[in-house]
This record gives C-alpha cells, sequence and structure tokens, in this order.
C-alpha cells in the first residue's frame, strides 16, 4: 500500500497519510482487497471507538461496496462496552449505523457482542464458543480471524485491553470480561492470544493525542505494543498528526 511516508513501529508496516479521511479510504481499499482464503469467508472483527467511523463510511459509500461479495463477510467485535446495543457508547451500534445497516451481510453473519447480557462472564463464554464454533481457520487450536481492525486508547489500550487489567494477561480465553479506566467501565474483550492469531492486524489512529500511546507501542510498554501477531501481518495506518510523535 502506497502511503505519503513510513514510520517504524516494531514487526509492522505503518504508513502515514495526510489526513484521517485518506487513512480511512486506503483502509478500505486495502480491506476490500483482503483474499479470501480457502475457507471462502472472510472473518472480519470491527474495532470500536471513534476513529473507525469514517472507514465503515468509505466501506458502505457505493463505490466501494459494489465490489465487495458481503455474502462471504462474518463481522465480529474486538470489544463491546456493557450498554444496550442502541446506546450512544455501544461499538455495536456505531457498526450497525454506518455500514452494517448499509449493505448485504447476512444477518446471521453479525456476531453481536452481547455485553448488554447482565452475567458478563458467561457472555464472555458464549462469545469464546460462538468464535470456537463459527471460524473455520485453526492457528493451532485457536480461531484464526481474517482481520482484526484495532484502535489505539491515549493511554495505550486497545480493544478493551487496558493497562493493568487483568483480561491482558489471559491466555486461555477468547473472550473475557474487562473494566476500562473511563465509563463505561464495565466491557468484553478479545484477549491478545486471540488477536494475535490474526492474518492481518490493522490499527487506524490518526489525530492529536496518541503520541505518548505511540512511543509506548514502539516501546513495549503499553497494551497495543503486544499485539504482535505471530504468524500474520501488522499493519499501522496514521495520519500525518498523530505519527508527529515517531517521527
Ligand atoms: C473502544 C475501543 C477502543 C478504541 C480506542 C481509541 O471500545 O473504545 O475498542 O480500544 O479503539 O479507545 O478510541 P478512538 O478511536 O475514539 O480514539
Amino acid at each position: 500500500m502506497a502511503g505519503r511516508s513510513s514510520v517504524r513501529l516494531p514487526g509492522a508496516t505503518a504508513r502515514v497519510y495526510s489526513n484521517a479521511v485518506e487513512v480511512a479510504q486506503e483502509a478500505a481499499r486495502w480491506i476490500t482487497g483482503v483474499r479470501v482464503s480457502r475457507t471462502g469467508r472472510l472473518d472480519v472483527a470491527l474495532a470500536g471507538g471513534s476513529t473507525p467511523r469514517r472507514l465503515y463510511e468509505a466501506l458502505a459509500a457505493p463505490n466501494t461496496q459494489d465490489g465487495v461479495d458481503w455474502s462471504r463477510w462474518h463481522v465480529w467485535f474486538g470489544d463491546e462496552r456493557a450498554v444496550p446495543p442502541g446506546d450512544q457508547a455501544s461499538n455495536y451500534r456505531l457498526a450497525r449505523e454506518t455500514l452494517l445497516s448499509r449493505v448485504p451481510i447476512p444477518r446471521g453473519q453479525v456476531h453481536r457482542m452481547p455485553a448488554d447480557q447482565p452475567d458478563l462472564e458467561n457472555a464472555a463464554r458464549r462469545y469464546g464458543e460462538e468464535l470456537l464454533g463459527s471460524v473455520p481457520d485453526r492457528l493451532g487450536a485457536m480461531p484464526r480471524l481474517d482481520v482484526v481492525l484495532l484502535g489505539l486508547g491515549e493511554n495505550g489500550h486497545t480493544a478493551s485491553l487496558f493497562p493493568g487489567d487483568p483480561a491482558l494477561e489471559v491466555r486461555d480465553e477468547l473472550c473475557v470480561r474487562a473494566r476500562a479506566d473511563y465509563p463505561p467501565y464495565e466491557r468484553l474483550t478479545l484477549t491478545l492470544p486471540l488477536l494475535n492469531a490474526a492474518r492481518y492486524v490493522v490499527f487506524l489512529v490518526t489525530g492529536p493525542g496518541k503520541g505518548d500511546a505511540l512511543r509506548g507501542v514502539r516501546a513495549g510498554t503499553v497494551p497495543a505494543g503486544r499485539v504482535r501477531p505471530s504468524s500474520g501481518e501488522l499493519l499501522w495506518l496514521l495520519d500525518d498528526v498523530a505519527a508527529e510523535a515517531l517521527r
């Protein structure tokens, strides 16, 4: 993929674009170009937060979506807040409004992360079982997602893997309960072993405020720095403002 310039991040291809719109457009181009593997489907975990909004809108744009075989997509979520699916803070709501309601992905192929359930431990366990039962590809015993989209929090968290949270150290689960350091505090999140089993992991980082987090990724001192696909590719797509911290 092109890119105005590049910066160094460990184990990654890191490309810098002029602004957040270009990042979203490049990410949409890249994702729609990912080759469907022998499974015949594309298992994609969506990122939460606000950064992916432009990407989801770009994917749903007529000139993009018309070239995509959405029938092959299975949509998962990297994390979810413990709120109803229609809540303003819900990652599912963001994805539904900007992408899932606009493209013809078969309903049974959108796997919402049920963080609105009262028993979060049970909900996490059920989501892990759904992943195990549905995702056909494996890396060892681990379900292998094709694409995992992630954002980067100002403290270096990603998905809902926050500094110091026990969820960050879980090795034998696919999805766990987690606690954020800002509301909504209660979350569900995919675990590092599952993220690191993916074919491709793509971080989207734009705008100010992420400098310390990016330096932490480079130093390996923050959760996002521990996302290193063991047999996959790691891509960082940044805009100029965010990338300034790495120059
Ligand atoms: C969440 C996300 C989280 C997000 C980062 C960056 O549920 O909040 O999964 O990891 O990606 O906090 O958020 P922004 O894109 O809003 O900066």
